[in-house]
């Protein structure tokens, strides 16, 4: 093929597409030199694009020129080639797509030359995080990112098809908001035109979503970018993604249909599985007693069992531990492993769980096994336990010979997170997880309100837009922390990828609300006048949820970290490694935006 490359001579294929269908073609294929080997007096180049590679071979004999040239390839130089698809004859290369094959190359262009990498762009490269993140364009080259992005994109594809089809609106909200105290903490902005005031960077579109409904457009979608200054951890960014939704004129179980559907729809686009509907539900309060956390990990059974009313009928069964958190009004709860799996935890691996507890703020983790005749051995509490409430704590759990039990005294909070963390920490540990398995479910039910001990008031759990099941209404001014929100979340494999609720609209449920969190009209209007305004003019029944896509894309593509899904991430310090964000402005900005450091820094 003559003439010249990109605007005569165009790419024919992928390089990562090719197969032995395509022997015999003439192609042209442009990428990055992969590795470079000289054998037999030809060279042997893997060229890579975002497909994958191919091999090309460049010979004296097949063309002088392009071989003269091919000797000065050297990696991550960018090319173009022409040539023709032969066969590898006997020589396939079975670990890649497109090992049956290779190119023999009649031209070659070099488009532009590399320096030498500060890293190999392999998966296998063991290059550590920070060289990666300060070079993340190569590190990005690497085929497993490229593969994880390219999934990503099929992720919003398929979610902008889904709610295109359903008659969804897609529309845009603010970034640059009004400060709204409560929730995440904010990201500020200040703001030049008006000395001395801020915006802050939305947390969500929540309140703008809901306007939309008053506005009616009945089905608003967006994939929208949020801002929390939270402590990051490994599924937490400070900017991430969310496929935001509201709905007007329906109830919950619309919801769950609809998200069923969009769920559904992007599993079998991105991963071409089957996602059995509808998906199972637990309430809050379930979830809370039987697995310690709201975001329960099903594809294992261990439960927790409550064994503060067998011990407080037996006065705290002679242990002074278990008595003493029974008069502060704790709980107990007890975590029992089943004997076929306890057989691999060592007496020195179950010692190291103690260590384990405290990272949850456990003073330490009472445990025994179960002996013959249902004695308690290698346990401190055997000495204490009366014979009676040994006997039905046994029966409580339905505990047998050589099964392990730890225990949990205290506050509920914390004796739900010791032991929630402990039932995951072992479901990994002892290989009890079926990784097979995309288990969603729905946590209903949630509290309407938090109390917060430091202020001693409740706040809201979720937002305080939303509803309470109508059957509590009038605990809001008599049991604020028994009401139940009409909130879920939604969980896959332990994970929580979506949250949402049905919003207030009536007048006078809100005044209860806003009673309950011990805010006055006058309070809340100061912070959410637009919304009550709004609120005046006919606002229809209506209700949303928001997904995480970054958490979406992490399990879709089996990554350990939303940093493997996002493309420019930052670091567990909130900075790019590769811009150096964030960075000091000079004394001159600051002054235009009528900012003084209290310094020295
Ligand atoms: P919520 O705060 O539960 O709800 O957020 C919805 C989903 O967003 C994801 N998520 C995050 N992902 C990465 N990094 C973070 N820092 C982060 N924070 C949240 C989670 C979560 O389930 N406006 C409401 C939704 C509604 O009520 O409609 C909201 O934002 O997967």
């Amino acid at each position: 093929m003559s003439g010249q490359f990109l605007t005569e001579v165009k790419r024919t294929h992928y390089a990562g597409n090719l197969r032995s269908t395509d022997i015999g073609n003439e192609v042209v294929l442009m990428g990055w030199v992969g590795t470079r080997r000289d054998h037999g007096g030809r060279v042997f180049i893997d060229l890579r694009d975002r497909t994958g590679i191919a091999q090309v071979v460049f010979g004296p004999d097949i063309n002088g020129e392009a071989h003269a040239l091919a000797d000065q390839l050297r990696s991550e130089f960018c090319i173009a080639i022409v040539g023709r698809v032969i066969s590898r004859g006997e020589n396939i290369n079975a670990k890649i797509p497109t090992g049956e094959i290779e190119v023999e190359a009649q031209r070659l262009q070099v488009f532009s030359r590399s320096d030498t990498p500060p890293f190999e762009i392999s998966d296998d490269s063991e290059a550590g995080e920070t060289v990666r993140f300060k070079h993340r364009y190569l590190d990005l080259r690497r085929p497993a990112l490229q593969q994880n992005f390219l999934r990503r994109s099929k992720l919003c594809k398929a979610t902008r098809d889904y709610f295109g089809e359903s008659g969804f609106v897609e529309l845009e909200t603010p970034f640059m908001v009004k400060y709204t105290p409560g929730g995440a903490r904010n990201f500020l902005v200040p703001s030049r035109l008006n000395p001395g005031h801020f915006y802050a960077l939305a947390e969500s579109p929540q309140i703008f979503k809901q306007l939309f409904m008053v506005a009616g457009f009945d089905r608003y979608y967006q994939i929208v970018r949020c801002f929390r200054d939270e402590d990051l951890r490994l599924d937490r960014q400070p900017e991430f993604t969310q496929i935001d939704v509201e709905m007007s004129f329906i109830a919950e179980e619309d919801v769950y249909h609809t998200m069923e559907g969009l769920i559904a729809h992007i599993w079998k686009e991105v991963l071409d599985v089957e996602i059995k509907r509808p998906f199972a539900r637990l309430k809050y309060e379930t979830a809370m007693a039987h697995y310690g956390v709201d975001k329960p990990d099903l594809r294992f059974d261990l439960q927790l069992c409550d064994l503060t009313e067998v011990l407080k009928t037996h006065g705290g069964g002679g242990v002074p531990l278990f008595s003493g958190a029974l008069e502060q009004k704790g709980i107990i709860k007890a975590l029992r492993i089943p004997a076929e799996h306890a057989t691999s935890l060592s007496r020195a691996e179950a010692d190291k769980l103690e260590e384990f507890v405290k990272g949850f703020g456990a003073r330490g983790l009472a445990r025994c096994k179960l002996g013959e005749n249902g004695d308690w051995v290698s346990s401190p509490l055997s000495k204490s336990v009366t014979p009676e409430a040994r006997a039905a704590v046994n029966q409580a759990l339905s505990a047998r010979t050589g099964d392990f039990v730890f225990f949990q005294f205290g506050r509920p909070k914390l004796v739900n997170a010791v032991l929630g963390g402990l039932r995951l920490h072992l479901g990994q540990k002892l290989n009890l997880i079926d990784k097979s398995q995309w288990n969603f479910l729905w946590v209903t039910e949630f509290p309407m309100f938090d109390y917060s001990e430091e202020n001693k008031t409740f706040v809201a759990a979720h937002h305080p837009f939303t509803a309470p099941r109508s059957e509590d209404v009038p605990l809001l001014s008599t049991d604020p922390g028994a009401v139940r929100a009409r909130a879920y979340d939604l969980v896959l494999n332990g994970n929580e990828i979506a949250g949402g609720s049905l919003r207030i609209y009536e007048r006078d449920v809100q005044a209860k609300v806003f009673a309950a969190l011990g805010l006055s009209e006058e309070d809340f209007r100061a912070k959410f006048g637009f919304l009550l305004d709004a609120f005046r003019y006919g606002p229809p029944p209506h209700g949303g949820i928001a997904f995480g896509v970054d958490r979406l894309a992490m399990l879709l593509t089996g990554a350990d970290s939303l940093r493997d899904v996002i493309a420019f991430p930052k670091t567990q310090k909130g900075t790019d490694l590769m811009t150096d964000a964030p960075t000091q402005v000079s004394d001159a900005q600051l002054e235009e935006l009528f900012i003084r450091l209290k310094g020295p820094i």
